[in-house]
């Protein structure tokens, strides 16, 4: 696409000259559109800029590890990348609580406060980078007539934790697609810039009820074989958004001669053009199967995997 290879290069260009010898903060998830900004800001202006990567320990499997690839001293990209390893902390204020707004606001400060000290630490900041597209714009009612449907989009107010002139989203104008042709255009690797999306507070609202560190591993491993089936059946392409989610069940089964008394998984895979409401993906019988097998032999303490056939509404995307 002529037009966002064009839009590409003129951002490059135009954030050069904007930014001139100035030092930029971005704050990067590892999503698509953090990642298409911080790019665009590396070819801009390279080691001016300091990408802060935390990782609230709530995120898929190995996934941490795949940003530091990409973003990190051994990737392609000149930039300073800081990979904040913060799941102590995270798991510590979570302990015990089960209710699934509260979870929502107690990840999204502590991911504030953990985020403002690496800035702090950086000392001067001039720009903040935020990869805010066009449909966030519309959302949260800069743009439009809809304000805040979502609490959880990055839009709000101006942060104060540093002192800096000028927020920069240079995707502002944008929707996904568009990102997506400027991540390819930009060498981006396939995997993160067609990326599932992937909510704020992670894993956190794919556990229902409280947290711990031994759920997170059962989500997340059960999570990376149905995605790996997923892909292996072609199926990532079809499903826009699929995962495991860990419900707060346990129940009686049977595993040998032994009785157990395990958790119970629930799959669930969407489809969605605006996220308001969501088609549920029929896949093939098979595949379930295949998917169910190896999560309840690979994957400890779970003895049941559900297929949730609900669509939204009456249902959410997520369970929580
Ligand atoms: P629901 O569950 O509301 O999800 O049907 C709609 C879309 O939004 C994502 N989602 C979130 N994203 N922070 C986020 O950044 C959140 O707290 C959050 N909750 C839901 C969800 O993954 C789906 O794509």
């Amino acid at each position: 696409d002529w037009r966002m290879d064009d839009f590409a290069d003129q951002t490059i260009a135009s954030l050069r000259r904007k930014i001139g010898d100035g030092k930029v903060l971005c704050g990067l998830s590892g999503g698509v559109d953090s990642s298409v900004a911080a790019v665009l800001l590396s070819k801009a202006i390279g080691r001016q800029l300091t990408c802060v990567f935390v990782d609230h320990g709530l995120l898929r499997k190995d996934e941490g590890d795949q940003v530091e690839a990409v973003f990190g001293p051994e990737g392609p990209y000149e930039l300073n990348f800081v990979r904040v390893n913060a799941k102590d902390r995270f798991y510590e204020k979570l302990a015990g609580v089960e209710e699934p707004e509260r979870k929502r606001k107690i990840i999204g400060e502590e991911f504030i406060r953990v985020f403002e000290a690496e800035a702090k630490k950086i000392g001067r900041v001039d720009y903040l980078v935020q990869g805010t597209i066009y449909p966030d714009v519309v959302e949260s009612g800069l743009g439009g007539e809809s304000a805040t449907i979502k609490s959880h989009h990055n839009v709000g107010g101006l942060p104060d934790y540093v002192d800096f002139k000028e927020i920069v989203e240079p995707l502002r104008d944008l929707f996904k697609d568009e990102v997506r042709k400027v991540g390819l255009h930009l060498g981006i690797p396939e995997e993160l810039v067609m990326r599932q999306p992937f909510p704020g507070p992670g894993l956190g609202i794919r556990i229902i009820g409280a947290i711990t560190e031994e759920k997170v591993r059962i989500v997340q491993e059960a999570d990376a074989i149905y995605r790996e089936e997923m892909e292996k059946a072609g199926l990532n392409r079809t499903a826009g958004q699929y995962f495991a989610a860990l419900t707060n069940m346990r129940s009686v089964g049977v595993m040998g001669d032994e009785r157990t008394y395990d958790y119970a998984i629930a799959l669930r895979a969407v489809n969605t053009v605006d996220f308001m409401t969501a088609d549920v993906v029929e896949i093939p019988y098979e595949v379930l199967k295949k998917v169910t097998t190896r999560i309840i032999n690979e994957v400890n303490h779970v003895n049941r995997v559900f297929y949730d056939i609900t669509s939204k509404p009456p249902g959410t995307i997520e369970f929580e």
